[in-house]
């Protein structure tokens, strides 16, 4: 319970934050007057991490629109990959009296106390994708089958190299990237694909010339394309000299435009020098063009339209007194808590099949990929 006191200082500082806001949010309100609202028809907080990838600012329109369907306001908020800037916002969030926060952290770790706020403003929490680490005060998770995207990435490297079906030995030259540290997903995605790729490089199948095989070793901070171009650059000075490189392990799109970046101007895709295999992540319509182009191999496509949804369904149940659906109660465990949580399948697309996964389903507009 709040003290009066606090109450009289929280609604002081909602006047303020009511200018602040509008300039850093987005609101379908136009502002951020939300008291006398009751949960049914009350804002709703979005946090999303960053507008630099496309699937992002996808998200944070379609949980606007299912909670806007549903008679919900909603506040939507991009803290630029800054988690300092997440904190603040969420902060913000809670202090206009939202009835419930969709977040998707950019640091998993940074959120505790922040949300120890929305606990003690008795406000549900849906983690949002990515799980928040170390808390209790994290109602449900609503995400995608994290580990099953990193087994699609690895299966599709073995069968692209003609090592899954026997056709081919190796040696192969394979080369691995994962995601950021501070995502959790980083460390499921990149489990489920060594857990396909590892048998091959013990029996030296699969061979890491750069060394690099540690997870602590191949992550990319925040996701960051850039950096991604840079370490492949290192790795094809460093490693190979006289060697070619067969494939590429790369957990998201942005980062495999950045690794077929290092690797064109390296001469891969040439005549003589052939473009490895490289995988991604979030059919984002640039990998969808590399695709089609023959550069990158393939993408994993994870519906974010049927996430919102899910993110959507379990406020409004929050709210109204329903129990959340969940298909999964025991894989993820914050630290704190298991979360109960709600997974969709991933799927994996190339060029062989992104017109009807991915276009016909109307996520990617064909006069987009022109
Ligand atoms: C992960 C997410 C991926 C990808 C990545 C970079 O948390 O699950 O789909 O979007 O962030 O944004």
């Amino acid at each position: 319970m709040r003290t009066r006191r606090a109450a009289l200082s929280a609604i002081a500082t909602s006047a303020v934050l009511a200018l602040s806001l509008s300039a850093c949010g987005q609101s379908s309100e136009g502002g951020s007057e939300t008291s006398g609202d009751s949960a049914k028809g009350g804002t709703i907080g979005i946090a999303m991490p960053t507008k630099s990838s496309e699937r992002w600012i996808a998200d944070g329109a379609n949980v606007v629109k299912d909670l806007e369907s549903k008679g919900y306001k909603t506040t939507l908020v991009y803290g630029e990959d800054d988690p300092d800037q997440q904190v603040s916002q969420i902060e913000n969030l809670i202090t206009q009296g939202v009835k419930a926060l969709i977040v998707a952290a950019i640091d998993n770790k940074s959120l505790n106390n922040v949300l120890q706020q929305a606990a003690d403003a008795k406000i549900p929490v849906i983690s949002y994708d990515r799980l928040i680490l170390g808390t209790k005060n994290v109602d449900y998770y609503a995400s995608f089958d994290n580990e099953k995207v990193g087994e699609l990435q690895g299966n599709y490297i073995l069968e692209k190299l003609g090592l899954a079906d026997g056709s081919k030995k190796g040696p192969f030259n394979i080369e691995l990237f994962a995601g950021s540290n501070d995502d959790n997903n980083t460390k499921y995605f990149f489990g489920g694909a060594m857990k396909v790729l590892q048998p091959y490089i013990d029996k030296n199948q699969l061979v890491v010339k750069s060394g690099q095989t540690a997870l602590t070793q191949v992550t990319t901070l925040r996701w960051d394309g850039g950096t991604a171009q840079k370490r492949m650059d290192d790795i094809l000075t460093a490693a190979y000299k006289t060697e070619r490189v067969d494939a590429v392990l790369s957990p998201y799109d942005g980062i495999s435009i950045g690794i077929l970046s290092a690797l064109k101007s390296d001469d891969y895709g040439s005549k003589s020098k052939p473009l490895p295999v490289v995988t991604g992540q979030d059919a984002e319509v640039a990998s969808v063009k590399s695709i089609i182009a023959d550069e990158q191999s393939m993408t994993v496509y994870k519906d974010t339209r049927e996430l919102a949804k899910v993110a959507s369904n379990m406020v409004d149940a929050a709210l109204t007194g329903k129990t959340p659906e969940t298909n999964d109660t025991k894989t993820y465990d914050n630290g704190a808590k298991v979360v109960p949580a709600y997974l969709l399948t991933p799927v994996s697309v190339d060029k062989a099949n992104y017109q009807k996964v991915v276009v016909d389903s109307g996520y990617v507009k064909e006069s987009d990929l022109k």
